[in-house]
C-alpha cells in the first residue's frame, strides 16, 4: 500500500487528521494504520454519516409516536390464544426441518459491553450444574430438534448453523467452538461468517482515532447482517444446500428455541415471507423494542426511539398498547432475504448511537470524555421489516422463552447470569412437573412450582435438563412420570442423577 495515495483519498473525504501524528508512529504501527486505512472507502463512510445524521437530527420521537399503531390481530399468532393450531403449525416445521430445508443464523457479533466479559457472549457460563455455555446448549438444541425431525419422518437431516461474528468475536468464536468440537455438531454445518466494523466519528463527521496508529471501530450494527450475507457467500451457500427457510436470533436468550417449529410452522402457513416472535411487554420501561406498524408498515421501535408516554399508554384491557416486545428472533424465506441483500439493504440509513468515545487529541494525548462526544453507525436487522409483502407476529409466553443475558450480576440484578440461569431451571422445573414429576423437600413435604422467570424464589429449585434428551419438555415422561425429586435435581444422556435422600 502507498501513503501517497491513502493521503490523496484522505484528503478528497476531509480525513486527512488521521495522519496527523503519522510520524510519531514505529514501523509496524504505520504499517498497521496504513493497512487499515487501505480498507476502508472513505467516501462511503462520510455518506453514511450524512445520512444517519440527518435522519437522527429533529424531532423525529415525537412525529413517530403519532405514526405508531398496534400490531393488528390477522397478523398475529399467539401460543395461548392460538393453542389449537400449535400441533398442526410444529408439524409443518418439523416437516420442512426433515427435508433439510430450515437454516438457523446467530447474531453474535455485538460487542456485550453491558456485560463487560472480554470474551464473546456465547461463551458465557451461567452457572448451571453442567457449566453448558450459552453456545453449547444452542448446539444441543440443534442436535436435538435434529432428531426430534428424523424421528417423525424416518430420515436423515440436518440444520445448518450460521453463525455472523465480528472482527471482535470471529477468532475467539471460532476457537471455542473448535476446541468443543462444535458440541456434536458437524463441522462444514456450522458456517462463521463476519459482519462489516464501521469507525466512530465526531459530531463534525471526523473520523475518531483511539490511539494514534489506530481508528476507533465498532461493528455496523446487527443489521450488518444482510450485507454479510451478500459480500461472504452466504446466501449462495444457503441456496447450494437447498435452503427456504431461516430462523434468525440473538445469542444472549438462554431459553431461545432455535429454529422453533412451531414458529416456522406458523410463518409458513401464514405464507409470510418475515415473521418476529415477540413476549407480552408489561413493563413500559423495559430495555426491549416494540413490533409495532409506522404509517402503516411494519417496524421496531426501539426503547430509546419512543416517548415514555407512548411506551405508557395502556388499551381498556389494562394491557399497554404497544406491548408486542421484540426478543431479536426472526423468520426469513431465503427469497425474502435475497431481496433484501440484492435491492434493500443498500437504501437503508444507519442508526445513530451518541457514545462517549475515548480519543487521542491533536497532541497524541489520549481523552477520555464525560459525555458523548461522537457517534456510532448501526443498522438494525428489523429496517427490513417494512419489505416484507407478508409479514407475521408470533406471540409465545415470555417465562417459556425470553430471559436475556445483557447485565453483569454486580449491575441492576435484571437481565443477568443469576436471572438467566433461574429462568432456565425453573423452565426446566416445570417440564419434570408437566410429565408427571414432583418435586420434595429434603424433609419430604412437596415444593410448590416456581412461575416466574425474573422473580425466582429466594432459594430457586436446581432443576437441569440436557437439551440432548428435550428439546421443549418431550420425552420425559417415562423418566419422571409418578416420581419424586429433590434438588439439585439433573437430567442428561447418561441418565437422571439425583442426591440420595437425607444427603
Ligand atoms: C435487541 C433488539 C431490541 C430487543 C432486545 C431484546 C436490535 C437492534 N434490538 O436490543 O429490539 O428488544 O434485543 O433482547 O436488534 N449484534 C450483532 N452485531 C452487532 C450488534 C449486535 O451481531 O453489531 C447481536 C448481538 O450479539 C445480540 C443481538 O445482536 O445477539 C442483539 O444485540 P444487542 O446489542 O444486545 O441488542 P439490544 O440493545 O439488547
Amino acid at each position: 500500500m502507498d501513503i501517497s495515495g491513502v493521503e490523496q483519498r484522505l484528503k478528497e473525504a476531509g480525513q486527512s487528521h488521521l495522519l496527523h501524528l503519522w510520524l510519531e508512529l514505529g514501523p509496524e504501527e504505520q504499517a498497521q494504520l496504513l493497512q487499515d486505512l487501505g480498507s476502508l472507502d472513505f467516501q462511503e463512510i462520510n455518506r453514511f454519516f450524512r445520512c444517519a445524521m440527518e435522519s437522527s437530527s429533529g424531532g423525529e420521537k415525537e412525529k413517530l409516536d403519532s405514526r405508531m399503531e398496534p400490531v393488528p390481530r390477522e397478523a398475529l399468532g399467539s401460543v395461548t390464544r392460538d393453542r389449537e393450531r400449535l400441533e398442526t403449525w410444529k408439524g409443518i416445521g418439523l416437516r420442512h426441518i426433515s427435508q433439510n430445508k430450515v437454516a438457523v443464523l446467530l447474531l453474535a457479533g455485538g460487542q456485550g459491553t453491558r456485560l463487560g466479559v472480554p470474551y464473546p457472549k456465547g461463551m458465557y457460563d451461567v452457572g448451571l450444574p453442567s457449566r453448558k455455555s450459552l453456545f453449547q446448549l444452542q448446539a444441543e438444541r440443534i442436535l436435538r430438534l435434529e432428531q426430534l425431525a428424523e424421528q417423525t419422518h424416518q430420515t436423515k437431516c440436518c440444520i445448518p448453523w450460521y453463525i455472523m461474528t465480528s472482527a471482535r468475536t470471529m477468532a475467539a468464536t471460532r476457537e471455542f467452538l473448535s476446541r468443543h468440537n462444535f458440541f456434536g455438531l458437524r463441522k462444514e454445518n456450522v458456517i462463521l461468517f463476519q459482519q462489516g466494523m464501521l469507525p466512530a466519528m465526531d459530531y463534525s463527521g471526523k473520523i475518531i482515532l483511539e490511539a494514534k496508529g489506530k481508528i476507533s471501530m465498532a461493528p455496523d450494527g446487527n443489521g450488518g447482517l444482510y450485507r454479510a450475507l451478500g459480500t461472504q457467500g452466504i446466501v449462495g451457500d444457503m441456496e447450494q444446500r437447498g435452503i427456504e427457510c431461516v430462523h434468525v436470533y440473538g445469542v444472549d436468550n438462554i431459553l431461545v428455541k432455535v429454529a422453533d417449529p412451531s414458529f416456522i410452522g406458523f410463518c409458513i402457513e401464514k405464507g409470510a415471507d418475515c415473521g418476529a416472535k415477540v413476549v407480552e411487554k408489561t413493563d413500559p420501561a423495559e430495555p426491549v423494542g416494540v413490533l409495532c406498524k409506522v404509517d402503516g408498515r411494519y417496524q421496531v421501535v426501539e426503547y430509546s426511539e419512543i416517548t415514555s408516554e407512548t411506551a405508557e399508554k395502556r388499551g381498556p384491557d389494562t394491557h399497554l398498547v404497544f406491548n408486542a416486545g421484540n426478543i431479536t428472533n426472526h423468520f426469513f424465506t431465503l427469497s425474502f432475504l435475497k431481496d433484501v441483500v440484492n435491492l434493500h439493504e443498500p437504501r437503508l440509513r444507519h442508526h445513530v448511537a451518541r457514545k462517549k468515545i475515548p480519543f487521542v487529541n491533536a497532541k497524541g494525548q489520549l481523552i477520555k470524555p464525560d459525555s458523548p462526544n461522537g457517534i456510532k453507525m448501526e443498522k438494525f436487522i428489523f429496517d427490513i421489516f417494512q419489505f416484507a409483502k407478508t409479514f407475521v407476529v408470533y406471540e409465545v409466553v415470555r417465562d417459556d422463552e425470553f430471559s436475556a443475558l445483557k447485565n453483569a450480576d454486580s449491575q441492576n440484578g435484571k437481565d443477568s447470569p443469576t436471572t438467566a440461569r433461574q429462568a432456565l431451571m425453573a423452565l426446566h422445573q416445570r417440564w419434570v412437573l408437566n410429565a408427571g414429576g414432583h418435586f420434595i423437600s429434603k424433609t419430604g413435604t412437596q415444593l410448590p412450582a416456581v412461575h416466574s422467570s425474573n422473580g425466582a424464589a429466594d432459594q430457586p429449585i436446581i432443576c437441569e435438563i440436557s437439551p440432548l434428551v428435550s428439546y421443549g419438555g418431550e420425552g420425559l415422561e417415562r423418566m419422571v412420570n409418578g416420581k419424586k425429586f429433590c434438588s439439585p435435581l439433573v437430567i442428561d444422556e447418561a441418565g437422571v442423577h439425583q442426591p440420595a435422600l437425607g444427603e
